[in-house]
């Protein structure tokens, strides 16, 4: 089974290379599934309705979120009939939103997870201890189990993936924006990467206006950070192919597509 994951949808530049790369990579790599990070689609921080519903009409399967999930207050009203989007796991009990989405392909079912890190981030529950009973309730029913992990620090992530090594099929880093270039199978059968990278500005600073992240590291006074809303674009993604009867991955396949890397046929 073929998955195409691609990293945090920044506002409507990234939204933008969505709608508009999606169709093209489908056609050249043929995902059976496509799952989105969609925690920064709506002006770089959380998501709305109308834009959870483009990414999937647009070709996602699954919409997984992070540290901004709650910050576009309209989530509240529909995150409950938000089949396909999946939060963080490891947020109080009570929290609305799903912790497993389970979604089909050919008779396969495929569980999606999305765990926050809690390395320099707000606290959370223990990803490691909470991604064993998302692990144990998903194995129930399927082998083939795709874990993003939405954290700050690579020693984390990279500590997440090791603990997780033949227990789930991917383990895909976001957050940071950067793509990393470590991607690898690791010995148990679990695909890693340590960030995906981010889908959006490719002349910002990690997907917001230079001029703004700048202001605000030379001179500390409080800066708002936007969206750029003109110039170039980048989309960042992973391949992933995975064993459907054992859920162990096969191949791992970085995506990196903006003006010094163009998509070729
Ligand atoms: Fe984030």
């Amino acid at each position: 089974m073929r998955i195409l994951f691609i990293g945090d949808v920044v506002g409507s530049p990234g939204r933008d290379m969505v709608q508009y790369y999606l169709p093209k990579l489908k056609q050249k790599y043929n995902p059976a599934i496509t799952i989105i990070n969609g925690e920064n689609a709506a002006a770089g921080k959380g998501i709305t309705e109308k834009i959870y519903k483009n990414l999937l009409e647009w070709g996602a399967q699954a919409i997984t979120m992070g540290n901004h999930t709650w910050d576009k207050r309209e989530i509240f009203s529909f995150i409950d009939d938000a089949k396909y989007m999946v939060r963080p796991g490891n947020l109080p009990p009570e929290t609305p939103g799903n912790d497993i989405v389970y979604i089909k392909s050919n008779q396969q079912e495929i569980a999606v997870i999305n765990l926050l890190g809690r390395t320099f981030m707000q606290p959370v529950d223990d990803p490691f201890r909470i991604a064993d009973e998302l692990i144990a309730q998903a194995k129930k029913r399927t082998n083939l189990i795709f874990l993003d992990f939405h954290a700050e620090a690579t020693s984390e992530k990279q500590a997440l993936g090791w603990y997780l090594d033949g227990k789930v099929s991917v383990v895909v880093g976001t957050h940071t924006h950067v793509q990393t270039a470590d991607e690898r199978i690791l010995p148990k059968g679990t695909a890693y990467i340590t960030d995906s990278g981010m889908t959006g500005p490719y002349d910002g600073i990690l997907g917001m206006e230079r001029e703004a992240v700048l202001k605000k590291f030379m001179t500390g006074l409080p800066v708002r950070f936007e969206v750029p809303k003109e110039g170039r674009n980048q989309l960042s993604g992973v391949l992933f192919d995975v064993n459907p009867e054992t859920g162990k991955a096969i191949k791992i396949t970085r995506i990196l597509i903006n003006d010094d890397k163009p998509l070729l046929d």
